[in-house]
């Protein structure tokens, strides 16, 4: 199955993508983790993104759908594949078109999570990240057995750069600026399942599950 995780910063695209790739065994490909392993790693692609997620703005066009477009042509993405995260404008949802055309293969469905931009703040402010794993919880929401460690693996969790109150606020006008266009995009080829984002993680995962059973 072929998927798109869409939704505004801290609407639970990484939490539901976790769960998702999980059950449905394909690749979870989140360009912002891509962004962030380079930055750690030093390479070139690191030192173009940066300045960019630092102030909370997209990183061009140009470099992300390279990323993607590579990343897609990898033989684990045969048996399908979620992205998180992108496509993010219109200029990279109608190249993902392209590159999926090359490859023979289509969207099944762009999965539309949706939360009210005012608890958005504080969904990311509060939101901590296991160092080893990858895992995501949040301060009130998701808290971890013991404090500052992960339940999975034990390892230590840490903030997210771009998740201060500044960056944060400038990732959402940013974010809010591209959405509907890109949802009009998709929605015009049918592809848009709107799914409720307020709810308990679990509930929200049974929903996008009841969505997905349908695909087996
Ligand atoms: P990226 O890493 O994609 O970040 P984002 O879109 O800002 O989304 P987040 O990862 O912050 O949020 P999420 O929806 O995954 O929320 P989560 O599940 O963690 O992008 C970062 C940057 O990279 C961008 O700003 C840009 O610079 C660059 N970039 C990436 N892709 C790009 C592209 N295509 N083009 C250009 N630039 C690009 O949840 C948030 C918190 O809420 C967590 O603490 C979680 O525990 C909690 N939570 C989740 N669900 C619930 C719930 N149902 N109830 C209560 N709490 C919940
Ligand atoms: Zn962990």
């Amino acid at each position: 199955m072929n998927l798109v995780l869409m939704g505004l910063p801290g609407a639970g695209k990484g939490t539901q993508a976790e769960r998702i790739v999980e059950k449905y065994d394909i690749p979870h490909i989140s360009t912002g983790d891509m962004f962030r392993a380079a930055i750690k790693d030093g390479t070139e692609l690191g030192l173009q993104a940066k300045s960019f997620m630092d102030k909370g703005e997209l990183v061009p066009d140009e470099v992300t759908i390279g990323i993607v477009r590579e990343r897609l042509s990898k033989e684990d993405c045969n048996k399908g594949f979620l992205l998180d995260g992108f496509p993010r404008t219109v200029a990279q949802a109608e190249a993902l078109e392209n590159i999926l055309a090359d490859l023979d293969r289509r969207i099944n469905y762009v999965i539309n999570i949706q939360v009210d931009k005012d608890i958005l703040m504080e969904r990311l402010t509060g939101r901590r990240i296991c160092k080893n794993c990858g895992a995501t919880y949040h301060l009130v929401f998701n808290p971890p057995a013991e404090e500052g460690k992960c339940d999975r693996c034990g390892g230590e969790l840490y903030q997210r750069a771009d998740d201060n109150e500044e960056t944060v606020q400038n990732r959402l006008d940013v974010n809010m600026k591209q959405t509907q266009p890109l949802l009009d995009f998709y929605e015009e080829k049918g592809y848009v399942r709107n799914i409720d984002g307020q709810q308990d993680i679990n509930k929200v995962f049974e929903d996008v599950d009841a969505l997905l059973g349908g695909l087996h």
